[in-house]
C-alpha cells in the first residue's frame, strides 16, 4: 500500500436506526459507480454485526477488519478482497477473531488511517446503527456523508438526532484545546435532547456569554457540514415528501442544509436481492429501485447515467456530465 494519502472521494452511509437499508444502499451505490467506471472500495464499518459480503455474494470472507486487530495482524493489502465485478473491490468488518461493535478508539484509528490511505476514486462506508462515536467518526471523515431514513417518524428522528451528534462531534472537535467548552458541546447531550433545547442557535447564544471568541469556530464547522439524504422504502408522494421536511427541520434548529439526493421505491426487488444474494443493480439495472440508485449516482457524480443488460451483461448506455464535478 502506498504511504500518499488518498485523494478518494468517501461516501459514507449512516442513518442511526437500525434495519433500514444502509447496507443494501452503500452495496448497489458502490457497484454503480464501479460499473460506471469509478475505482471502488466498498467498506464494512459495522464491527457489531457485520453483514455487507452476504450482499455481494461473498459467504465467508477470508480476511476481515477484525484479523487486522488481532496480535497477528494482516497486511493491508489482505484486506482488499476481489468481488467479481470490475473496479469493485471489498473489506469485510469480520474476521475470525470473535468481533464486538464496542471497538477501541484505537482500533477506531487504525480504520480511519487504512481507509485514508485506500488507493481509489471512491470509498463507500457502509456503517452501523447508532450515533456512538465508532460511528459518527466515520461519518466525520466522509465527504458526501449520506444519511438514509425511511418515511416513517420513528427513522426520521433518529436521522435528526444522527445528524445533530455528528454536527455536535466535529463542533466538540474545534474545542480540543478547552474541556470545559467541550463538555458544554458533548455529544451526549443532544442524543437526549428533543429538537428546541438543543439548538445551534442556544449553544451560539451560551458561547457570546463565556467564549464570544470559538462563535466563528461554530459557525466554521456548521458551514463545513454538508451531509446529503436519502429516503428508502418510499412508497408514494407523500413519503418522498418526507425528505423536505427533515431537511427542513435540521435548517431550523442546527442551521445546516441538507441536500436531498432522492428516494428509493419500496419494492419486492429490492428483498428478493437480498435472498439471492446478488444487488439489485446487477440482476436488473432497468427495474424501479435500479432507476433511483442510477438517479442518485447520477446527482452524486453530476453525470446523467443510464445502465442497460444485454445477454447477461450490463452495458453504461449513457454517461453524460451535467457539471463540473461531484456534487458536494
Ligand atoms: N427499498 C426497499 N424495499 C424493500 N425492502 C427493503 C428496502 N430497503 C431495505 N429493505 C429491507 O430491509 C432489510 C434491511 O436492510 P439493510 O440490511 O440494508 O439495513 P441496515 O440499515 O443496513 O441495517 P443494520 O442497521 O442492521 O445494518 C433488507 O434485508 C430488506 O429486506
Ligand atoms: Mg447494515
Amino acid at each position: 500500500m502506498s504511504t500518499l494519502t488518498s485523494t478518494a472521494k468517501i461516501i459514507a452511509v449512516g442513518g442511526g436506526k437500525g434495519g433500514i437499508g444502509k447496507s443494501i444502499v452503500s452495496v448497489n451505490l458502490a457497484v454503480g459507480m464501479a460499473l460506471a467506471g469509478h475505482n471502488v472500495v466498498l467498506v464494512d464499518t459495522d464491527f457489531g454485526a457485520s453483514n455487507l459480503h452476504a450482499l455481494l455474494g461473498i459467504n465467508n470472507p477470508k480476511c476481515g477488519f477484525q484479523d487486522f486487530f488481532s496480535t497477528e495482524g494482516v497486511s493491508p493489502e489482505k484486506l482488499l478482497l476481489n468481488t467479481g465485478i470490475d473496479n469493485l473491490k471489498f473489506v469485510s468488518g469480520a474476521g475470525d477473531n470473535p468481533g464486538s461493535a464496542n471497538i477501541s478508539q484505537d482500533c477506531i484509528q487504525i480504520v480511519i488511517d487504512f481507509i485514508k490511505n485506500l488507493q481509489a476514486d471512491v470509498i463507500v462506508l457502509d456503517m452501523g446503527p447508532g450515533t456512538n462515536f465508532n460511528v459518527i467518526d466515520f461519518f466525520n471523515m466522509s465527504n458526501p456523508g449520506i444519511v438514509l431514513s425511511t418515511p416513517e417518524m420513528t427513522s426520521v428522528m433518529k436521522t435528526f438526532s444522527f445528524i445533530r451528534a455528528s454536527l455536535f462531534r466535529s463542533i466538540n472537535q474545534q474545542f480540543s484545546d478547552n474541556p470545559e467548552l467541550q463538555k458544554m458541546v458533548d455529544h451526549s447531550n443532544p442524543m437526549q435532547a428533543d429538537m428546541e433545547t438543543y439548538t445551534v442557535s442556544l449553544l451560539k447564544k451560551k458561547l457570546a456569554e463565556i467564549a464570544p471568541e470559538k462563535i466563528a469556530d461554530v459557525d466554521r464547522a456548521v458551514k463545513n457540514f454538508n451531509p446529503s439524504l436519502i429516503i428508502n422504502r418510499a412508497r408514494n408522494r407523500k413519503d418522498i415528501h418526507v425528505g423536505d421536511n427533515l431537511i427542513r427541520l435540521v435548517k431550523k434548529y442546527l442551521n445546516v442544509q441538507v441536500k436531498y439526493l432522492g428516494y428509493i421505491i419500496e419494492s419486492d426487488r429490492v428483498r428478493d436481492s437480498v435472498d439471492e444474494m446478488i444487488p439489485f443493480l446487477i440482476k436488473d439495472p432497468q427495474s424501479k429501485p435500479s432507476e433511483n440508485i442510477q438517479r442518485i449516482i447520477s446527482s452524486l457524480t453530476q453525470t446523467d447515467l443510464h445502465l442497460v443488460k444485454q445477454d447477461g451483461n450490463i452495458f453504461v448506455s449513457k454517461q453524460v456530465r451535467l457539471g463540473s464535478g461531484w456534487n458536494a
